[in-house]
């Protein structure tokens, strides 16, 4: 199907630009045309624009009712607006022709995109997200980067945006010195068949991180031998490189098998950890050395901020290298920014990343824009997320107050979710493949929606009972609504999409549901351009909303008013699924066609 140019025309455009029509003086000032209880639509605009042009608000907006064809006078036989009168001090309250309604709808279902326009000058984003470090078990915060990183991805590439990830997985820095001098001294502690599951590679990693830290602790012998092995790394000796390997191969089995079960796609080439920017290190330091940006102090090289100080009012500086001449994470992250920039030719770099690393990223940009990689054309965001807390509303733990395993989490959500689509599918009659299918989808969605519905800032409570609950604004509540309409529109059994008819009246929870699926392209806009994915999950669960008010309001295949009404509200049913597939797709959450 071809984009038709008219498409980008929602009904809230139409009339923003009738209302311009009307009153030329006002020329590109804002309406203010909002949605409104009182009438369809609400324009504040005349207010500010009596001020700028000295005249009477009122006196403005009886002028523009006077010049804007309605439906009764109007010689258009298509007028978007049905009536318009001027309130309070000069507001503006509209309502909608109902077959403006309809005919724009039907213009976007014509569209594959549903009339959603791409931006209109497209960038390159580098995007850092789901990175996280080898050796080490998974947690929550590695979720919540991958789920709100995935969904970033997602709406930017359907803006039209050239996205680039970057995996930056912590696989550098001086505890592969003890990991690896372990295991030269416990040779056959990772020498098992290829780890058969990601979890057991993981076990592996984990046992030997724990015995090499032990002997760390213990004995000063093997805590010197193990310093001299990160000197033996850092200088590329072939032997410990071989190690070091496949320290990090074993890790990526298993990131891959959580980021496999959380239904996340990570491409190898994305990954570029730590020590992919081993190169660039001494260069980053001589560059910020030269240019002054960082300085000599105490033998360290630092950048220092007038903002930034410690306890006692002493500045504290980001260390760019210590004074033992090793690189830290900052000398890596400015690396990064510089490939990213120069290399990737990136004009926005985003981090999502977790609040408490808020400060790093504030040094690093800083540091980053006083020596220019950074500047007015390139710019970069950290989308800081905040803590996952457990029921109690304190941070996420087992009740032994360990770190909650990841996979135990997703596994536990996805067999609630199945215990859920059970108890359901005796009527539908699935097998035990399809409830198990359908638990994953059901119960990863879950999972991303209760991350991905509130602010990426706020902290956010862990509570499997509510996410996978079927009422309330949970994943499943939406992946129903879009499973009833399948279910009617089965039921219907045409083979084509159906038609709008634009020549019939809409009943009042009709009108609702279609001005909200008008603003589907507004809302998309708004995410894309503030990162913003809880404002989608917002809007789809009112539409979910406006769609149970629409079923019980208005009888669809037995619509009293014939075979027209019928198929009108058969297409309303279509044009709000698709929406919501659309929607979900963009959060990374599956919709089952029957459920
Ligand atoms: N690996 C780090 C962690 O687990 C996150 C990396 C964030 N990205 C970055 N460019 N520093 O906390």
């Amino acid at each position: 199907m071809a984009s038709v140019p008219s498409l980008a025309a929602t009904v809230h455009q139409r009339v923003a630009d009738a209302l311009s029509a009307a009153l030329p003086e006002a020329g590109s000032a804002d309406p203010l045309l909002r949605r409104s209880d009182r009438a369809d639509f609400q324009a504040n605009g005349m207010l500010a624009l009596a001020k700028k042009l000295k005249g009477n608000p009122r006196e403005l907006a009886s002028k523009v009712v006077s010049h804007l064809p309605v439906a009764a006078t109007s010689a258009d036989p298509d007028p978007v607006i049905e009536d318009i009168e001027v309130s309070g001090p000069g507001f503006l309250n509209i309502t909608i022709a109902d077959s403006a309604i309809t005919a724009t709808l039907a213009a976007r279902a014509a569209d594959d995109r549903l009339g959603v326009p791409r931006a209109d000058s497209p960038g390159t984003t580098v995007i850092d997200y789901a990175q996280p470090n080898v050796a080490k078990e998974m947690h929550v915060g590695h979720l919540r980067s991958a789920v709100i990183g995935d969904a970033v991805v997602r709406i930017l590439e359907f803006a039209g945006e050239q996205v680039v990830r970057r995996h930056h997985i912590g696989d550098w820095g001086t505890q592969f010195g003890m990991l690896i001098q372990y295991l030269i001294e416990h040779p056959h502690e990772l020498d098992h068949k290829d780890a058969a599951s990601g979890q057991e590679a993981m076990s592996n990693l984990n046992r030997l991180y724990k015995a090499a830290r032990a002997l760390f602790d213990s004995d000063e012998e093997f805590k010197e031998r193990s310093r001299r092995r990160v000197v033996d790394l850092q200088a590329g000796d072939e032997e410990t490189i071989a190690l070091w390997r496949k320290f990090v191969d074993e890790s990526k089995i298993y990131f891959y098998s959580v980021f496999d079960k959380l239904d996340i796609e990570i491409h190898d080439p994305d990954v570029v950890g730590e020590s992919g920017y081993n190169d660039m290190l001494a260069e980053t330091c001589r560059l910020l050395e030269e240019s002054g940006v960082a300085v000599r102090s105490e033998g360290a090289l630092c950048v220092f901020f007038d903002d930034v100080k410690g306890p006692e009012g002493k500045p504290v500086p980001l260390i760019v290298q210590k004074s033992d001449g090793g690189f830290g994470y900052a000398a890596t992250d400015l690396s990064a920014i510089r490939d990213r920039v120069q290399h990737l030719k990136a004009d926005t770099l985003l981090y999502v990343v977790d609040a408490r690393q808020s400060l790093h990223f504030k040094m690093v940009f800083e540091t980053a824009r006083r020596i220019g990689w950074l500047n007015d054309q390139v710019h970069a965001v950290q989308l800081a997320f905040g803590t996952v807390l457990g029921k109690d509303g304190k941070p996420f733990k087992t009740r032994a107050g360990e770190t909650v395993r990841l996979e135990d989490l997703l596994d536990e959500a996805t067999e609630r979710a199945a215990a859920v689509v059970r108890e359901k599918s005796e009527k539908l009659g699935l097998t035990e493949e399809e409830i198990l299918e359908r638990g994953a989808q059901v119960g990863i969605g879950a999972v991303k929606y209760a991350d991905l519905s509130t602010s990426a800032s706020r902290d956010y409570k862990f509570d499997l009972d509510q996410m996978v609950s079927l009422n309330g604004d949970t994943s499943v509540y939406l992946q129903y609504a879009y499973a009833r309409i399948q279910s009617i529109l089965r039921r219907a059994g045409e083979g084509q999409r159906p038609l709008a008819h634009p020549e019939l009246r809409l009943a009042p929870a009709e009108r609702a549901l279609g001005l909200h699926l008008d603003q589907f392209g507004e809302t998309l806009r708004e995410v894309a351009a503030g990162f913003e994915p809880h404002k989608l999950a917002g809007y789809l669960y009112q539409l979910a909303s406006l769609y149970t008010t629409f079923y019980d309001q208005c009888p669809v295949l037995k619509a009293e008013g014939g075979p027209a009404q019928v198929e009108n509200r058969l297409f309303l049913c279509d044009i709000t699924a698709r929406t919501l597939r659309q929607g979900m797709t963009l959060l990374g959450i599956r919709t089952p066609e029957r459920l």
